[in-house]
């Protein structure tokens, strides 16, 4: 069974892990990118026989907005649907805390890239829609056009 919790301090070096872990997905700058960005804004776990398989770091942007600045799985235990979960668990609490709208950047389709097609197929299920194509991104490196995803949690207007 799969359990949704907000991270904790403790967690910090597993989920930190878990990043390096995944070098098809993340260079081997962004480890420590997400150590700090976990202790700055906080984040969920996924955890399964008491283990924690999974999080996700979310920077609030005001009252109503959001982004997902990182999400990674254990790799042996992608595809059961332990991401969406993970995910719905998370867009739940932040529409209970006034969220409106996310926003998710990954990898742009127009980079042949295997491992981003998961990726993005990924956050399209979970009704994220891709509003922009942004290349350069400040802050990313050359050759990595960003894909700009939105989900609304509930209307703005
Ligand atoms: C992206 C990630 C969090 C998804 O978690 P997951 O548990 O593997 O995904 P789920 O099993 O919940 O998949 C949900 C849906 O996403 C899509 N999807 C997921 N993996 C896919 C794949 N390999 N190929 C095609 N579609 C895929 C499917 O529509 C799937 O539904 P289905 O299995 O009923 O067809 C996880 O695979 C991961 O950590 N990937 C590497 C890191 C990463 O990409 N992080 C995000 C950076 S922006």
């Amino acid at each position: 069974m799969t359990t949704v919790r907000p991270a904790a301090p403790d967690d910090l070096e597993t989920c930190v892990g878990i990043v390096a872990g995944l070098p098809e997905h993340f260079t081997p700058d962004v480890p420590a990118k997400v150590r700090g960005d976990l202790q700055r804004h906080g984040g969920w776990v996924a955890q399964r026989a008491g283990r924690i398989v999974g999080f996700v770091v979310v920077s609030r942007r005001g009252e109503r907005a959001a982004e997902v600045l990182w999400a990674g799985l254990e790799p042996a235990i992608r595809r059961r649907g332990i991401g969406t979960r993970l995910l719905t668990d998370v867009l739940h609490e932040l529409r209970a805390n006034g969220v409106r709208v996310v926003e998710v950047k990954t990898l742009d389709a127009s980079v042949d890239y295997p491992p981003y097609e998961a990726t993005r197929a990924f956050w399209e299920r979970l009704g994220f829609v891709q509003v922009d194509t942004i290349d350069p991104l400040p802050g990313w490196n050359p050759g990595n056009p960003a894909a700009i995803y939105i989900a609304a949690l509930g209307t703005t207007v």
